[in-house]
């Protein structure tokens, strides 16, 4: 691990507030997590997951491990990093292009999706790694909401209250057709990304 007690602490919570998480999200349930620094001397061979979206209804959130091989200077163990797949209302959409709020990290929405419809990101919070897989529907703003200290996000994972730093990272992904995609993650700068531009519309 390399780093001192409270590094243990987050992992403890990361763990619990996944487990949180999967509860949440009902059928979406994540075996194992383990929150995570990146740093740069650890490398993944490509990792791929496909993810069928067509059981994904409007304004439903699934959350999917994806499995990673890391590479530590004491060999090779796993990481699970759970992925969310928000699919957006029409409305959301409409909404949130025409309400006015301040964002903490500002980023145009569309650096932030492939397609209006589909939100896929870490489910990770970037205040304690806790799984942010509330919505609520009643603010403007639609917004998703982490169960331990009440960060707000918008349907982009932009963040716009509460104590996390910065905004829900990406991941790349691709669609395979309309209805799956294929995450792939080779780096573990690949999921600590901001925007799509950094692997996609190319
Ligand atoms: S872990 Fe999400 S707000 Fe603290």
């Amino acid at each position: 691990m390399g780093e001192n007690g409270s590094v243990t602490r987050r992992n403890f919570l990361a763990g619990c507030c996944a487990a949180m998480g999967a509860v949440a999200v009902g059928a979406s349930a994540i075996p194992a997590v383990s929150a995570w620094r990146v740093a740069s001397d650890l490398v993944f061979g490509l990792t791929e997951k496909e993810i069928d979206l067509s059981g994904i209804k409007p304004g439903e959130m699934k959350v999917e491990g994806l499995s990673l091989k890391r590479e530590t200077l004491i060999g090779t163990d796993e990481l699970v990093v759970p992925i969310m797949i928000l699919r957006r209302k029409p409305e959301w959409v409409r909404e949130m292009e025409a309400v006015k709020y301040n964002l903490k990290e500002p980023i145009e929405a569309n650096e932030r999706y492939l397609n209006p419809e589909w939100f896929v990101a870490r489910a990770f919070c970037t205040h304690l790694g806790c799984t942010p897989n509330i919505i609520d529907e009643s603010s403007k703003p639609v917004n998703i909401v982490c169960p331990c200290h009440g960060g707000r996000f918008d349907t982009v994972g932009r963040i716009i209250s509460g104590p996390p730093p910065s905004n829900l990272y990406l991941v790349p992904y691709r669609f395979v057709t309309e209805a799956r995609i294929n995450l792939f993650v080779s780096t573990p700068q690949d999921i600590t990304l901001t925007k799509v531009s950094a692997f996609q519309k190319a």
